[in-house]
């Protein structure tokens, strides 16, 4: 029996399937659970750290985790639905989202398509980001890991980006700073992903600004400060 079946709630009948993903931060596999395709996504500990230090730090990303999906969801944004938290165990159940992940989806995309067609249609991927963001941001929501790994298209649909990995995600009284902070690193995420990134790029801050006007205008300066600093460091080495 694998390790994680004991873990979830007896009574449930559950079934494992596959591992998708293991990092160095947390443990992903698809299963079936009440007759949905789910997956449990596990923390896991790291051996150089302390186990107390661990589980506080596990539990505080689990916690950020579903209030950050609970707060995309009010606000609109596809994420997978929450089906059961299990604190102690520092594992959560959500719903199974089918389809590849953006990265997958843009290599796809740039192995199939001409160059022309191809920046075409990542531009228009970049507003549907953008758009999403822009709104994440401007409802108070910071995501705090934005990558092309961390966004699902459903069944493959480029306007269904399903935005997953709240982890890291913040909230509250949220500055144009930390708003630029997570552009930036996506933008890094898909300048060292992916080669032809600058309509992607383009269509990303479209769709930003055409979530929310002002928000573009103090995030897009805070973006350069951003930018700026990141060379003048690059710079130096
Ligand atoms: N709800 C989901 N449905 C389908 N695949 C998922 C789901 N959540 C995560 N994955 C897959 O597992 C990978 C790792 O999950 P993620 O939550 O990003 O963990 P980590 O914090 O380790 O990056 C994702 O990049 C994606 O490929
Ligand atoms: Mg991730």
């Amino acid at each position: 029996m694998d390790e994680s079946e004991a873990t979830v709630e007896p009574g449930f009948a559950y079934q494992l399937q596959e591992m998708i993903y293991q990092g160095a931060e947390a443990k992903v596999t698809k299963c079936q659970w009440l007759g949905k395709p789910c997956m449990i996504k596990e923390r896991l500990s790291k051996g150089y750290r302390h186990p107390t230090l661990n589980s506080r730090l596990n539990k505080l990303r689990l916690k950020q985790e579903i209030r950050g999906m609970y707060k995309a969801r009010e606000l609109g944004i596809e994420t997978p639905a929450v089906y059961f938290i299990d604190t102690d165990r520092e594992l959560v159940v959500m719903e199974w989202i089918d389809g590849p992940t953006a990265k997958a989806w843009i290599s796809t995309q740039s192995e199939t398509l001409g160059e022309e067609e191809y920046d075409e249609k990542m531009r228009i991927f970049g507003r549907v980001l953008g758009l999403n963001i822009g709104r994440l941001h401007r409802g108070g929501l910071i995501h705090g890991d934005l990558t092309t790994s961390n966004i699902i298209l459903k069944a493959g649909n480029a306007e269904k980006a399903t935005f997953i990995d709240f982890g890291l995600s913040s909230q509250g009284k949220v500055t144009a700073e930390e708003k630029g902070v997570d552009l930036y690193v996506l933008g890094r995420a898909i300048v060292s992903t992916h080669k032809r990134s600058q309509a992607l790029l383009r269509g990303l801050m479209e769709g930003y600004q055409e979530a929310d006007g002002k928000q573009f205008e103090a995030v897009e300066k805070k973006l350069n400060e951003i930018k700026l600093r990141g060379r003048k460091r690059d710079m130096i080495g």
